[in-house]
């Protein structure tokens, strides 16, 4: 890969140079693929599912052909169709005859091609009829199990299927799944409860037909040990304590640790010390009070209260106890599990399990963290 003017970046991914540790993970994943074993990638948002998902595809065994889909803009199976035709078209090559013929099929469906205008890449449009799209797509997976090469399918935010329209997608996909040998699929998700819900309960087609594979944050050290080499590969020097300290207020949270390098990388000066990263944090802050304001206009007071009080907190292991409640007049036990479910479905806050099983309730939005505890 060509080499980038910031080497923490916030978008995507640009090939391992740019890319921390996830080694035990992209083992994982890879051993599962290579072993036949279809894989359900969780975790809570922005900590690195698709980048994850980005890395492994391009370290697959020779003999295989990573294709990643993304079906978060997806609202139909129509949809569907059309980011699998485009994945599909961009990656596997012409100039095989398996090639040609995969891509003599996508011609057939006579797609429109339009080029993203910020990415360059060319997006198909198949305009099929109604009802149609279930055998295109079951076509275009039967055409790859044709391939000679073994194929991996990558569905990025597989969990959007429960919002089609159409009844009973997840039967549909299951029933071809099953069906092919060639194919491997990630289906990867960071809505939890609606994953666990299309793979872990026994009435839903999908139940256990992958293994679960669910990803934490970065190991400390390895964050650590990037950070400092990318600073010094600009002959930057960085104190331990600095890098520390940049990674316990972004909580460790990938996203937000690499927003906050990327600030102070762009802002260098050739010592950075806690003064450097403090000022570009209280920047990120500053530019993104805006939008703070704008979750309390969308939140009922109740709803605000609550949100605020665990951005307060960080962390609420008990979030009806009655310490807790009294401790930022919260009303009722019955207001706040409604606030926490309501908080939930709008993804401001999530909640995760410790290595000991214990339920816990945190606000996404680490910046928004930082400002309210600020105040
Ligand atoms: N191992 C890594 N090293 C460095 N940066 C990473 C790593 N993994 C992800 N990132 C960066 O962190 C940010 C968030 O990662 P990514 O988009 O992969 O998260 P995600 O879990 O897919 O999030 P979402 O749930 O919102 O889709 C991106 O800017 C990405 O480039
Ligand atoms: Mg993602």
């Amino acid at each position: 890969m060509t080499s980038i003017s910031n080497p923490f970046i916030t978008t995507g991914y640009q090939g391992s140079e740019y890319f921390c540790d996830r080694e035990d993970e992209t083992n994982a994943l890879r051993s599962n693929l290579v072993n036949g074993q279809s894989t359900i990638l969780v975790a809570i948002r922005r900590i690195g599912k698709t980048g994850l998902i980005r890395h492994v595809l391009t370290r697959l065994p020779k003999n295989y052909a990573g294709i990643y889909v993304d079906i978060l803009p997806t609202e139909n199976l129509k949809e569907f169709l059309n980011a699998l035709v485009t994945a599909v078209f961009s990656t596997i090559p012409e100039k095989s005859k398996p090639g040609k013929k995969i891509l003599d099929f996508i011609k057939s469906l006579r797609p429109v091609v339009a080029f993203d205008p910020l990415t360059g890449f060319p997006q198909l449009t198949v305009d099929v009829r109604p009802g149609e799209s279930e055998r295109h797509i079951q076509s275009m997976l039967e055409f790859l199990e044709g391939y000679p090469q073994k194929v991996v399918i990558a569905i990025d935010e597989f969990q959007q299927i429960l919002n089609y329209p159409e009844n009973n997608t997840d039967a549909f996909l299951r029933s071809i799944v099953q069906s092919l040998n060639n194919i491997r699929f990630i289906f990867s998700g960071s809505q939890q409860h609606l994953m666990t819900q299309l793979f872990a309960d026994p009435s839903r087609p999908f139940y256990q037909s992958a293994s679960f594979l669910k990803i934490d944050k970065i190991k400390p050290m390895a964050y650590a040990s990037f950070i400092r080499h990318h600073f010094e590969e600009a002959r930057n020097t960085i104190g331990e304590d600095t890098i520390n300290a940049m990674l316990d207020w972004t909580d460790h949270h990938t996203y937000y640790v690499q927003l906050l390098c990327n600030r102070v990388y762009a802002s260098a000066s050739r010592k950075i010390d806690n003064e450097n990263w403090k000022e570009q944090a209280a920047r990120l802050l500053q530019e993104q009070e805006i939008v703070f304001f704008k979750y309390r206009d969308l939140l009922t007071k109740q709803q605000w209260k609550l949100l605020k009080a665990i951005a307060h907190e960080g962390i609420v292991y008990y979030p009806t106890s009655k310490d807790f409640i009294a401790g930022y007049n919260l009303g009722s036990p019955a207001t706040v599990l409604r606030s926490l479910q309501a908080l939930t479905e709008k993804e401001m806050i999530y909640s995760d399990y410790t290595k000991e099983g214990q339920i816990f309730y945190s606000v996404y939005d680490v910046l928004f963290r930082r400002w309210m505890q600020r105040r």
